[in-house]
């Protein structure tokens, strides 16, 4: 069995979906097909509870403003052009999902309520109370199945992209379901495969975040910029029994919550001016250094001061959630942790979202478009997501003439073994991947650590290839493969970078400070 489609899509969260949407009303008569791992909707996108960074209000706010925050955010690595273009670009696209049914909180006014995150100089950021990216979801989703020329394949497990001289023609898409490999031929195939945040032993991420577009773009030679600078969320639930790990949104500090040690001292303004909205590299470090010098387990976040129906009004999840955990948020300090959150480097596009390989684009959390540089500024990244959709759609509308088909036939490392590996087993490599990852690619590293885990990391890619070929291929087992490959470059980046920037900290090398 094979397919043919016009346009490949891997990965349904905002920025697949976003891209789907323009092609199918662009090209009704064409075939717009989106293969996803999971259940349609799960995703990171989902999961995102601050909002979208947009400026909305020019009295107080402009986008020279948003421009600077995300330059100094990112810690002199961002692309100037590319952050203009994505800050300008931002209000037409919040319109655009407006307009295709997602709902934002309003005031009493009626005007677009807005938020304020850390690193921010305004308010700016928009929102559906603390489920923002549940409401964006629903809305293209929904959006989605209403488009005749869209097909969805769900659990379809993109393995592999084929190329042959530098041009990409789709990809072999793993059929769980039906447990059979099937090679999809595309015109053009978008890479919107998300993060990968199951790297780590603790992260914000959901289980599909295994870096599998970036992996399978490594294996076709595409170029990747970055890896090393791994995002730490600062609050994050800490929960001693579980590794899953609940975001405290940055909302909630921009709201008027203190970070405080458990003896109560408010101990951001020892590290930067901005207190608790400061960016997340200075909030997450310094909680990490309190911790190291405390020996305490977690810091903790109090609301007790705030408005509390106001407080649950706006962060009903973040409520519930604490409740069934045993904190009542009006009476009790959150216990937080920092937890790793999000990719700032990945796949390095043009600012088409075109990738160095011909015919394939990449654009949401699994690009590196030079918005973020060294460290995102909060809600950025849907905001990133939505203008580089838009930008490869107008692209793609402009030059519609490239993109061809070929066909290759299944290369033999995908004809079926019936051998199966046990579960347990990979299961167990993941936990040692994970926990070594947590360990020696942290908020701060050093240059021993990362060498031994590079040596490990080398080993287990040599010893998952030999596996490769002896068994059945599974998705448990291509997403451990997939792990493997996108930690080398986070670890071998790291050993390359001689300086501190933004969320990367290495001992023994300068900070560069920013006040
Ligand atoms: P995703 O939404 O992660 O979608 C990736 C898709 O690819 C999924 O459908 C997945 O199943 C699919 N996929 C992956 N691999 C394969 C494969 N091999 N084959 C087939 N399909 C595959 N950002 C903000 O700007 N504002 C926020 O408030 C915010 N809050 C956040 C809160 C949390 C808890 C988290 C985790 C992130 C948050 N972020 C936020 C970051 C933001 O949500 C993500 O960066 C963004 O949603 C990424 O969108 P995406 O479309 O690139 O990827
Ligand atoms: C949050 O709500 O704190 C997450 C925002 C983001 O990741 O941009």
């Amino acid at each position: 069995m094979k397919i043919e489609t016009d346009y490949l899509i891997l990965g349904s969260g905002i920025a697949g979906l976003t891209v789907a949407i323009k092609l199918a009303e662009q090209f009704p008569d064409r075939k717009i097909l989106i293969v996803t791992k999971s259940n349609a909707d799960e995703s990171n996108t989902k999961y995102a509870q601050g909002g979208i960074a947009v400026v909305i209000d020019g009295i107080d706010d402009d986008f020279e403003k948003h421009i600077n925050d995300t330059l100094i955010c990112g810690d002199g690595l961002c692309n100037r052009e590319v952050v203009e273009m994505v800050v300008k670009k931002g209000p037409k696209r919040l319109k655009e999902l407006i307009d295709w049914g997602t709902n934002f909180d309003l005031t009493a006014e009626g005007n677009l309520d807005l938020a304020k995150e850390g690193g921010h100089s305004n308010h700016r950021v928009v929102h559906h109370k603390d489920q923002t990216g549940r409401e964006i979801e629903r809305a293209i989703l929904t959006k989605t199945h209403q488009k005749k020329n869209i097909e969805i394949l769900d659990f379809h497990f993109a393995i592999d992209l084929i190329t042959k001289s530098n041009s990409c023609f789709g990809a072999f898409v793993l059929d769980e379901k039906n447990d059979t490999i099937i090679p999809v031929y595309s015109r053009f195939t978008i890479l919107a495969t998300g993060g990968i945040g199951q790297v780590y032993k603790q992260t914000t991420n959901p289980l599909i975040a295994t870096g599998d577009g970036i992996a399978m773009a490594i294996r076709a030679n595409a170029t990747i910029k970055e890896m090393e600078f791994i995002q730490f969320h600062p609050t994050a639930l800490y929960m001693p029994k579980s590794t899953s790990t609940f975001l405290i949104s940055e909302a909630v500090r921009g709201f008027g919550a203190y970070l405080k040690t458990k003896k109560g001292r408010r101990f951001l303004f020892d590290y930067d001016v901005r207190g608790e909205l400061a960016s997340r590299d200075i909030v997450s470090r310094s909680i990490e250094t309190e911790l190291k010098n405390s020996k305490n387990k977690c810091v903790y976040l109090d609301c007790t001061h705030l408005d509390i129906l106001a407080f649950k009004n706006h962060f009903p999840t973040i409520y519930q959630n604490c409740l069934l955990s045993g904190i009542d948020v009006t009476k009790d300090w959150i216990p937080v942790i920092p937890t790793q959150h999000y990719l700032c480097g990945g796949i390095l596009v043009d600012k088409n979202g075109q990738t160095s390989i011909e015919n394939l684009f990449a654009c949401g959390e699994c690009s590196q478009t030079g918005l973020h540089g060294a460290n995102r500024l909060a809600s950025n990244s849907l905001l990133e997501a939505l203008v580089y959709a838009n930008q490869i759609f107008e692209f793609l509308k402009n030059n519609d003439k490239k993109g061809s088909f070929v066909k290759t036939i299944i290369s033999d490392r995908f004809i079926s073994n019936n051998k199966s590996l046990d579960k347990k087993i990979i299961h167990k490599f993941k936990e040692d991947l994970q926990n070594s990852m947590q360990q020696n690619a942290g908020i701060v590293r050093n240059d021993t650590d990362l060498k031994k885990t590079l040596e490990q990391l080398l080993l287990w890619k040599k010893q998952c290839l030999e596996m490769e070929y002896e068994y059945k291929l599974t998705k448990d087992f291509l997403e451990l493969k997939n792990m493997i490959t996108v930690s080398i470059p986070i670890v071998a980046f790291s050993l390359k970078r001689n300086e501190n920037k933004g969320s990367f900290f290495k001992e023994g090398k300068t900070i560069n400070l920013q006040f």
